[in-house]
């Protein structure tokens, strides 16, 4: 499996360079970063996804990486709940819960979880195997989302879905390999750690442009009809821009996970950025 970035691969000069932004109003330094699903390469980025908004996170329980400004910084608001108003309530720690999270600081119980309802959802592919499969909730989302997509002109590509722990296994070690275990950690989950693992998420591309896996695919058709209308079908973006204090990793505008259709719908509505805030558990921007 191989998602690149670019085809420079990942040494000296041409390794993944972050744009560091000033999060106006937070004293959040946050780095924009390519992050792409495996480490052949790594794009040169040096600038946000232009067209990009920056925002605030609504909750500022993540530690700053600037001490000094965080001190000045006012208490931080406390969580937002899911909205008692919504139909359903789901487990936040189960495997096969739709609300499900899964993060640094919550790892996968068991480790070496594997969805017991895998299937190959009828979508645009660009892969094949295991990664072309999904838990049969989020395959049926998916396909109502590719279908709703396309009717509006819009090419979009399932690019990586479903992942083993075994496959991570290999996914992450070859990020370490090629750019070190702190800046793998910054894009690729420690195996039992990743939502690919759980069939709840999965990567979307466009079919062939050449921003797929790098900030620019923030820009492209398949990721702004994605970002605006992913809520309608039950998704919303894990890794949204400037919110990698919270979710542990960079932007990554590719990267859908299903929550159902109500929750995602009253993020959307609620302007809540990350399931760490909505689902009011602590943010994960590091391994415990
Ligand atoms: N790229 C995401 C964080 C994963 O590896 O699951
Ligand atoms: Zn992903």
């Amino acid at each position: 499996m191989c998602h690149n970035c670019v085809a420079d691969g990942p040494s000296g000069a041409s390794r993944r360079s972050f744009a560091r932004f000033l999060a106006a109003g937070a004293g959040l330094t946050v780095l924009a970063a390519c992050t792409p699903e495996a480490p052949a390469a790594v794009a040169p980025a040096s600038s946000p996804a232009p067209g990009v908004t920056s925002a605030s996170p609504s909750a500022v329980s993540a530690p700053s990486v600037d001490s000094t400004t965080a001190a000045a910084e006012p208490p931080p608001p406390a969580p937002v709940p899911p909205s008692a108003a919504l139909p359903r309530q789901f487990s936040l720690t189960d495997p096969a819960s739709p609300w499900l999270v899964v993060n640094k600081r919550r790892p996968l119980a068991p480790a070496d979880y594997v969805p017991a309802d895998l299937v190959q959802p009828n979508v645009r592919l660009a892969v094949s195997g295991e990664a072309a499969l999904l838990n049969s909730t989020t395959a049926a989302a998916a396909e109502a989302m590719f279908a709703a997509a396309a009717e509006d002109g819009v090419s979009m590509t399932l690019a990586s879905g479903y992942r083993s722990y075994g496959t991570q296994v290999a996914t992450y070690n070859g990020y370490v390999a090629a750019r070190g275990q702190a800046d793998a950690d910054t894009a690729s989950a420690r195996p039992g750690y990743s939502e690919h693992q759980t069939g709840w998420s999965f990567d979307i591309g466009d079919g062939g442009g050449a921003c797929g896996f790098q900030p620019c695919f923030a820009d492209q058709p398949a990721a702004v009809w994605a970002k605006a209308n992913g809520h309608r079908f039950g998704f919303v973006v894990r890794y949204p821009w400037m919110f990698h204090p919270i979710t542990g990793y960079y932007y990554e505008p590719w990267h859908l996970r299903y929550i159902g259709a109500e929750a995602a719908t009253d993020m959307a509505t609620r302007g809540i950025n990350t399931v760490e805030e909505y689902f009011g558990v602590e943010a994960a921007p590091g391994y415990a």
